[in-house]
């Protein structure tokens, strides 16, 4: 039951991630590897994600793949003949391997069978996709590889050796994921999602200005308490927050990922913490903030919270007057956290957001004197909340820089170059 959950959700990421993507591999060709595995139905979906995200894709299939898959299908989706041997003819210096390992920027080979990974550990050039492995050029020609078999054949010391060779002979081996496999076996060995592999690869192609830091992320609305079935809370999508943590990561960091009450998946790679109220957020945040080296607070906390939420379900007593709601102030993470010695040190670097209705740029500013922070990031809030773009003011000490419209995802990385650039390590 759970595994099925899980492909469930895999199914909606991988769909989420279809429109999210558009455009994200523009002027990249990529070679996309097929081996033999029941996996290489998810490499059909994995080539029309790439496709969608504009890249230019080749594909080339080894004996045994076709055996589960037809180029006709990789044809189809790709746009492009697909490549099967290495005595292809259409090659005019009939040299297919040195021509198609020169024109890519990445190989993909997903699925990747055991049987093929122990060829790339010893250097074989039995057909024609392990040998254009082996004549890559090791710089320019970057080599993924998407394990997929069954858990015994994963678990075997003669794959995790061929596996550890082939990452030391410049290999990026992408994880395996775990569940049940086509032998009705459960366990670990199965490929990733298509959309999961995708998301992979444009972290794997991304520029790593924040390699070495560990980035803090808030994000999405706090929900306070009324009583055990009402509560307070606002309309953040945690979206921008969200678009961030995965923009960090793309760009090289750790990231931890604080989320108030969204339904949004977690970007690959990061790590999430869910919390409800603005207390929780304040508790998890500052214990994170121990270690963290970027601070980017883009939670819209409650700025209050009632003083007593009540322990049963507050009724109607039939007076018909409403029950009076005292409340008190919540803290103000960002600017308790901007306050601490490693923040006034230049050991954390903190950026707030303003979530503005008018007056931007003065509320911005103001806002950045008040919470004590180098680089501040408004927008307004009705104008951002829920939707998939948002246009950002950053200011800072030196003055003011526009972000113009965009989606929140290329924002994020506008705003991770930004912080990149402004990194007191950056500058030494
Ligand atoms: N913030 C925070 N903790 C709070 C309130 C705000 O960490 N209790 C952070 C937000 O994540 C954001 C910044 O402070 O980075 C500004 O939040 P915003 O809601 O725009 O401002 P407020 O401080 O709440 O001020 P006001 O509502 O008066 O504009």
């Amino acid at each position: 039951m759970h595994e099925r959950r899980h492909a469930a959700f895999a199914t909606l990421r991988a769909m989420i991630t279809t429109n999210d993507l558009a455009g994200e591999l523009t002027g990249r060709r990529i070679l996309l590897g097929l081996t033999g595995g029941v996996a290489a139905f998810k490499a059909a979906e994995f080539c029309r994600l790439l496709t969608q995200a504009g890249a230019t894709v080749q594909v080339v299939m080894t004996e045994a793949a076709c055996q589960f898959i037809t180029p006709v299908t990789m044809q189809a989706l790709s746009g492009r003949p697909v490549y099967t041997s290495q005595w292809d003819a259409r090659a005019d210096n009939n040299m297919a391997h040195i021509n198609l390992s020169r024109e890519a920027d990445a190989i993909v080979v997903a699925p990747a069978s055991a049987d093929f990974i122990a060829q790339l550990a010893q250097g074989r050039a039995d057909e024609l996709l392990a040998l254009l492995c082996l004549a890559r050029p090791l710089a320019a020609a970057p080599l993924l590889v998407a394990p997929a078999m069954n858990r015994e054949m994963w678990a075997h010391p003669a794959t995790q050796r061929n596996l550890r060779q082939i990452a030391a002979d410049g290999a990026h081996v992408l994880p395996v994921g775990h569940g049940e496999q086509a032998c009705g076996e459960t366990g670990n060995g199965r490929m990733l999602e298509a959309g999961e592999l995708l998301e992979e690869l444009i972290a794997f192609l991304s520029p790593k200005p924040l390699l070495g830091q560990h980035v803090l992320v808030t994000a999405g609305p706090t929900f306070e308490a009324i009583d055990p079935v009402r509560g307070i809370t606002n309309r953040s999508s945690g979206k921008m927050g969200f678009a961030i943590a995965r923009a960090a990561r793309e760009a090289g960091a750790d990231v931890t990922l604080i989320a108030g009450p969204v339904t949004l998946p977690t970007p690959r790679g990061v790590l999430r913490v869910d919390v409800g109220s603005a207390l929780d957020m304040h508790a998890s945040t500052m214990a994170e903030a121990q270690t963290a080296t970027i601070f980017i607070a883009t939670a819209a906390v409650a700025d209050w919270r009632p003083a007593h939420a009540a322990g049963q379900k507050i009724k109607k007593d039939g007076s018909g007057q409403p029950p009076s709601l005292a409340f008190v102030e919540n803290p103000d993470i960002l600017a308790e956290i901007a306050r601490s010695p490693r923040a006034r040190s230049g050991d954390l670097y903190c950026v707030g957001f303003a979530a503005e209705s008018e007056d931007l740029l003065a509320n911005a500013q103001a806002k950045r004197a008040r919470k004590g922070v180098p680089l501040l990031a408004a927008n307004l809030g009705p104008a951002t909340f829920g939707r998939n773009d948002n246009a950002l003011l950053l200011v800072d000490a030196q003055g003011v820089t526009e972000l113009p419209r965009a989606s929140k995802r290329a924002l994020a990385r506008q705003l991770v170059a930004e912080i990149a650039r402004r990194l007191p390590r950056a500058e030494a």
